[in-house]
């Protein structure tokens, strides 16, 4: 297999180039990635000079890019991540949502189309993201066949490149999978999102941004579950078939917060309820969703995946990992992260 993983110098991308490079030594992993603010191709260090790798500076949003790539490399599958993922973000801007999540979804849609007609085995699997479902209520969690009802244009974004995946199926019969995965955790984690900016601002006893109350729920995954799961799905998930991948862990913020500051207390070793003093409410997203919770079953029964790490060990590994990486931390929030950081939270 020669596989074009895009977006795959991102956080998720990151973890599931580096899992097929090391698990598949046969197979051509192809890192295809235009390399925003959000992408780092030093995530990639420890594998970049693995032979089965190669990385492609290329953006999805530009249709010849995405052509030259399945020429140079014979790409014969693909795993699509490349995404503007941060729902912040596409508050403010919603057009670069659209023209990433949206057309440079179709730009590599298209493609597969006309290069794959050669009735060899292909698979274009589509990462996705529980927010296409929407908000649930208290009860409930969100099956493959939740209707869609995205709320922020990030989530809008997302369903419509859902749909033009689905799309493709059934019109062109395009071997599309997807997987809709609920929010993620981990290393490499981009420090706009809830979990690495709190751990940084705990650190740095800077103040602990919370969104409204606080009483949004979200069901939690470490990022390398998430990368077994699209492996699984990958190889073995039926054809013009989603699945639901999360490992029923839903946490309110607030509660997220106090664990992570409990927890970075203790590592720290500074006295009990130092970190919960740096909290502060304030002004909730616009829109904000209440509550997100995946029903995995269906991944679960047909596949047998399950995550393998409990919501503790994973946390306490992610809290680890960036204590030991400041470097990486000061490369990425250098510069332009600075503007924005500053733009959302003040100095
Ligand atoms: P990320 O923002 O960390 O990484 C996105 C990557 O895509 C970056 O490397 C960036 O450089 C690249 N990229 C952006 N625009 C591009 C373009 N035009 N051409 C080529 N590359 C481009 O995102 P992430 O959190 O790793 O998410 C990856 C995928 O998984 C996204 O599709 C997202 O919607 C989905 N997802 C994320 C989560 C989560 O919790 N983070 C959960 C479910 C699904
Ligand atoms: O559910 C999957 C989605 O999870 C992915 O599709 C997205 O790409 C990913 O970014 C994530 O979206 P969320 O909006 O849920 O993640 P975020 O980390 O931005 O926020 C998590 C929760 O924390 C949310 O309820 C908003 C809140 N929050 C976030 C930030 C950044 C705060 O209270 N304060 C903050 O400073």
């Amino acid at each position: 297999m020669n596989i074009l993983v895009t977006g795959g110098a991102g956080f998720i991308g990151s973890h599931v180039v580096r899992r097929f490079v090391k698990k598949y030594p046969d197979y051509k992993i192809v890192n295809f990635d235009k390399l925003t603010y959000a992408g780092n191709i030093h995530n990639l260090q420890d594998i970049e000079n693995e032979s089965n790798y190669h990385f492609v500076k290329g953006d999805i949003c530009n249709i010849e890019d995405v052509r030259n790539a399945f020429h140079n490399f014979h790409i014969t599958h693909v795993i699509h991540l490349a995404a503007e993922s941060h729902v912040d973000r596409s508050i403010d801007g919603p057009m670069q949502f659209a023209m990433t999540n949206v057309i440079g979804t179709l730009n590599l849609l298209e493609v597969a189309r006309s290069e794959w007609q050669d009735g060899k085995d292909h698979v274009f699997h589509h990462v996705s993201t529980d927010e296409v479902y929407g908000s649930l209520g208290e009860d409930g969690l969100f099956q493959e066949t939740t209707a869609y009802d995205p709320r922020s244009p990030y989530s809008a974004s997302k369903a419509s490149s859902d749909h033009f995946v689905n799309a493709y199926f059934h019109t062109y019969g395009l071997p599309v999978k997807m997987s809709n995965c609920s929010n993620n955790y981990g290393s490499h984690h981009f420090p706009e999102k809830l979990i690495p900016l709190m751990i940084l601002n705990i650190l740095n006893n800077k103040e602990l941004p919370v969104y409204g109350k606080g009483e949004n729920i979200r069901d939690w995954l470490w990022v390398e579950d998430h990368a077994s799961a699209i492996d699984t799905i990958f190889h073995n998930g039926r054809i013009g078939e989603s699945y639901n991948v999360g490992g029923l862990n839903e946490w309110k913020n607030i509660e997220l917060v106090h664990f992570l500051c409990e927890l970075m207390d203790q590592k720290l070793n500074r006295p009990e309820g130092t970190s919960k003093q740096l909290i502060r409410f304030v002004k909730d997203r616009a829109g904000h969703d209440l509550r997100y919770a995946i029903d995995a079953q269906k991944l679960e029964a047909e596949l047998n995946w399950k995550p393998s790490i409990t919501f503790e060990e994973g946390l306490s590994k992610t809290v680890d990992w960036y204590l030991e990486n400041q470097e990486w931390v000061k490369n990425v929030t250098s510069g332009e992260y600075q503007e924005y950081y500053e733009k959302m939270y003040g100095k």
